[in-house]
């Protein structure tokens, strides 16, 4: 019987912790205050990078908050391989990730 209360118990946990994670909160105000690093090449229209091809930036303004986060962790984590988006995504803590990943999801002008 012990056994089967611990594993309820462990079960009723990890219920709540995949449902907080799913519905992470990121801080659209927080975003704003770091996407100063971002803006230079996804702020402009049809912007191309030069180095070290030449190359068309995404926009993100408007993209689904999912698909900004996994974005975000697969570049830093090395998943997704772009050198730019690697270093940039690398400084970024999962509050950071989750704080721009509102803000570009948001009504952001951009
Ligand atoms: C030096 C230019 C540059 C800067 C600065 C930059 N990015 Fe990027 N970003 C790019 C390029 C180029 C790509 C396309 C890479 C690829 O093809 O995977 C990209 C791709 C992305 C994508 C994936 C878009 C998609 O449609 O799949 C996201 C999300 C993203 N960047 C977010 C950010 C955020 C957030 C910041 C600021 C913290 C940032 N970027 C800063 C150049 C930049």
């Amino acid at each position: 019987m012990q056994n089967i209360t611990n594993l309820l118990r462990t079960m009723a946990f990890s219920a709540l912790f995949v449902a907080s994670s799913t519905f992470a909160a990121g801080d659209p105000a927080a975003g704003a205050q770091l996407n100063a690093q971002c803006q230079g090449c996804h702020g402009i229209d049809g912007f191309k990078t030069a180095f070290p091809t030449v190359y068309s930036v995404p926009k993100i303004g408007g993209q689904s908050y999912d698909y900004l986060v996994v974005a975000l962790k697969a570049y830093r984590d090395g998943d997704r391989t772009n050198e730019t988006m690697h270093a940039i995504a690398s400084s970024l803590s999962d509050q950071d990730i989750d704080d721009l990943a509102a803000y570009y999801s948001g009504d952001q002008k951009d």
